[in-house]
């Protein structure tokens, strides 16, 4: 299937049937979703795994009750953007830099002197800016199921407070975002598998200039 059939036949699944995907295509969106770019690099955020059942049926239960995805998915991913960004963030990220290019210190300063601008912003501002960040990795996690031949939905309809209490995200200096969960459809239950794709036009959506 090439690129357009594969997010032709992609669709948010409303109800999966438990069972597992492969772990080798699991493993392969985890490292799409590594790859995805963010604005100056920072991925100033974590994903986080639930495998498991007792703790996928708590977030449902507590944080996410009008989603029955979560409890029959495979596997749940949580985008959760990092609060504020803190100096010590920057200095392991120009670590990274200089290790993986084998780059001085002094090369990176201009670079170094913009990202610093980040850490003077209020922590509004830089969650903000993080949980857009989090969007292109969950695109790229959407758009490499597709291409899998993976079930899955984003899910945003949860509330963030419950569920950043429930893994007590703030303490770990992030809030939850989004989530992704993936799986295996329920042929009977899922209403969304078989309705024809709703989407503008070529002519409404794109505007020549
Ligand atoms: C950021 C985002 C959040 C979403 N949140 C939910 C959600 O909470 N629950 C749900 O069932 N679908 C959710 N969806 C799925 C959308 O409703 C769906 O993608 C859209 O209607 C287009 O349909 P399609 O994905 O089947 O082509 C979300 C999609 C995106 C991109």
């Amino acid at each position: 299937m090439n690129l357009i059939e594969s997010l032709n036949q992609r669709y948010a699944s409303k109800m999966m049937n438990g069972t597992k995907i492969p772990e080798e295509k699991f493993q392969t969106i985890l490292e799409a979703i590594r790859l995805a770019p963010t604005s100056l690099g920072l991925q100033p955020f974590k994903v986080l795994i639930v495998e498991n059942q007792a703790l996928k049926d708590k977030i449902f239960e507590k944080a996410a009750p009008g989603q029955p995805q979560i409890p029959t998915c495979s596997h749940l991913l949580i985008f959760a953007a990092n609060r504020k960004i803190t100096r010590d963030m920057l200095d392991e990220y120009f670590e990274l830099i200089e290790a993986t290019r084998d780059l001085p210190a002094e090369k990176l300063l201009a670079y170094r002197n913009i990202m610093n601008g980040l850490v003077d912003k209020s922590e509004e501002q830089n969650f903000n800016w993080a949980a857009r960040q989090t969007y292109i990795a969950l695109g790229f996690g959407l758009v490499s199921a597709a291409l899998l031949g993976l079930d899955s939905v984003p899910i945003e309809g949860f509330s963030a407070s419950v569920l950043d209490e429930l893994l007590n995200l703030k303490e770990q200096n992030l809030g939850s975002v989004t989530m992704f969960a993936l799986g295996n459809r329920d042929e009977e239950k899922d209403y969304n598998a078989k309705l024809p794709k709703v989407r503008k036009s070529k002519e409404y959506l794109f505007v020549k200039l």
